[in-house]
């Protein structure tokens, strides 16, 4: 993120009112998610990148989630209310009453237009501060202009208007010129024009692109600065568009994760978020997805397979195919493949978690191992523990769940069941096929498994005629034959 000074002279406005029925969604369009955060908040990321000395949210549909959503970012920010006339025109128009004595320069993003980055804001706004124009807008030469509006230039070049598509004659549809969005207007130039615009046109919405005209009219000068990166400007007003800003804002992460010393194996099918960290020297296997403030230091080995979400994963750790939410994996621990890590868990150093494990809620000391198919959960582990195969703690008994505390250098047997509340001492041992009820002193051996009983001859005297009881008698008849023969030697 740049870090800007203060500009006293700069006020964004940000359009967030709209219903973005194109969507199909009960969730507003702008709080849709991208990189890990709602469309609006990238915006008003970037806005705020500017340090500019207002910044003014305009809402109205689904207005009390997406203001929740705008101060959860900065409480600096004023939100403000559109009313029942519909357009980008009439939300600026609220905007400015907000901005009464300001006679600055006044910024207008969109709420859709996430991918828009601080420096090329920044040379914008450089740009129109260099000329004399009463607005300069933002334009891109796209080649499939369809759904923008387009930039209708007079035969000198000069921007003259803007139409939208449904008011485009079939000459100005094909203009591959269009409108970003993003405007930067002499706010008293602004104010004036604002008030003169009607309804008139195929949506019946106060256009705020009409001011342009409205300004040339009025002999001020219009210019509009021509972005070069293309993808920086895309509107997201579908979900196909949705994807595709998903997916630019992906590229350039995992690029810049790249730049910074991380290996990343698969830029197509590795999903980081914005808030998400790394280290160098890290190595991201294909379809691995690292969300929220995941971070992961140096030297560790993710994927493939592999969704991080506000996980912690130290040096050197290595975690394959493994889902894994609110975890925190200790330096050079492994973990998977085939792991599901639940919140709360916590793994010290150089421990082991193998293959078909659950934990939850669990803190495992250094060099402790869960080896093989089990679930831990709602449980202390020692350091220098091993689990056999299958251990399964049963923290809960229908009303509340209950703790299982294992000491250090504990060794269980497979298959063990811990029956919370239980404690197993230090160095303690348990054997195969254990129930553990009771507390196990330190260095004791607990056995809860009843002495075995062979019932000889119950297969061929219970299921006769069965291929098992052929194979018994097959192996009675031939060690007959074998204690026969060794009798005979003696
Ligand atoms: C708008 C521009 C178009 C430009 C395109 C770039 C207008 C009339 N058209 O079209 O020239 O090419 O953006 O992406 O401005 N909004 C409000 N209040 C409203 C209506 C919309 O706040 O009454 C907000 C929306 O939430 C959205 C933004 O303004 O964030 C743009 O609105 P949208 O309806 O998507 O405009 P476009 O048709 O994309
Ligand atoms: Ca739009």
């Amino acid at each position: 993120m740049t870090e800007n000074l203060l500009d006293p002279s700069l006020a964004v406005v940000i359009l967030a009112a709209g219903q973005g029925t194109r969507m199909k969604s009960a969730l507003p369009k702008v709080l849709h998610r991208i990189g890990g955060r709602p469309l609006v908040g990238h915006v008003l990321d970037t806005a705020r990148d500017l340090g500019p000395a207002h910044v003014v949210v305009v809402v109205r549909h689904e207005r009390d989630q997406v203001a929740a959503a705008v101060t959860g970012v900065s409480d600096e920010v004023v939100v403000v209310d559109q009313d029942e006339v519909p357009g980008t025109g009439r939300a600026v128009e609220i905007a400015l009453d907000h901005l009464t004595d300001f006679e600055g320069d006044v910024l207008v993003l969109s709420g859709d237009v996430p991918l828009l980055d601080a420096d090329t804001l920044t040379a914008f706004v450089r740009d129109h501060r260099a000329g004399s124009a009463a607005v300069t807008l933002l334009s891109a030469v796209v080649e499939d202009p369809a759904g923008y509006g387009r930039v209708v230039r007079d035969d000198a070049g000069r921007v003259e208007r803007v139409v939208e598509q449904k008011d485009a004659t079939a000459a100005e549809a094909a203009i591959g010129e269009v409108n970003a969005g993003v405007y930067l207007f002499q706010a008293g130039a602004l104010r004036t024009q604002i008030a003169r615009v009607d309804t008139r046109n195929a949506q019946g919405e106060k256009y705020l692109t009409d001011v342009i005209a409205l300004l040339r009219a009025d002999a001020h000068e219009v210019a509009a600065s021509i972005v070069a990166d293309v993808s920086s400007v895309m509107g997201v007003n579908d979900r196909v568009q949705l994807s595709e800003a998903a997916r630019v804002l992906n590229a350039r992460t995992v690029r810049r994760w790249q730049l910074a010393g991380v290996t990343v194996h698969d830029p197509a099918t590795t999903w980081i978020d914005v808030t998400a960290s790394l280290e160098p020297d890290v190595e991201i296997l294909p379809n691995t997805h690292l969300l929220r403030a995941t971070t992961i230091a140096s030297g560790a080995v993710i994927g493939p397979d592999t969704t991080l979400e506000d996980c912690e994963v130290g040096a050197g750790a290595v975690v394959r195919r493994t889902d894994a939410t609110l975890a925190v994996i200790g330096e050079h621990t492994q973990v998977g493949p085939f792991a599901y890590l639940r919140p709360g868990t916590q793994l010290a150093a150089r421990g082991k978690i193998g293959t078909f494990v659950e934990t939850k809620n669990s803190i495992i000391g250094e060099a402790s191992k869960v080896p093989h198919l089990s679930y831990v959960g709602d449980t202390t582990i020692g350091r220098g523990v091993n689990l056999g195969a299958g251990a399964i703690t049963a923290n809960y008994d229908d009303l509340a769940k209950h703790r299982t505390e294992i000491g250090d250098e504990v060794h269980s047997g497979s298959h063990n069941v811990f029956v919370a509340p239980v404690r197993i001492g230090d160095g303690a041992k348990t054997g195969a096929g254990a129930v553990i009820r009771k507390d196990v002193p330190a260095g004791a051996l607990a056995l809860s498994v009843a002495p075995q009983r062979n019932v000889e001859g119950w297969v061929e005297n219970h299921r006769p005629g069965t291929a098992a009881a052929e194979a018994a008698a097959r192996a009675r008849s031939a060690q007959r034959a074998d204690d026969g023969a060794q009798e005979e030697d003696l």
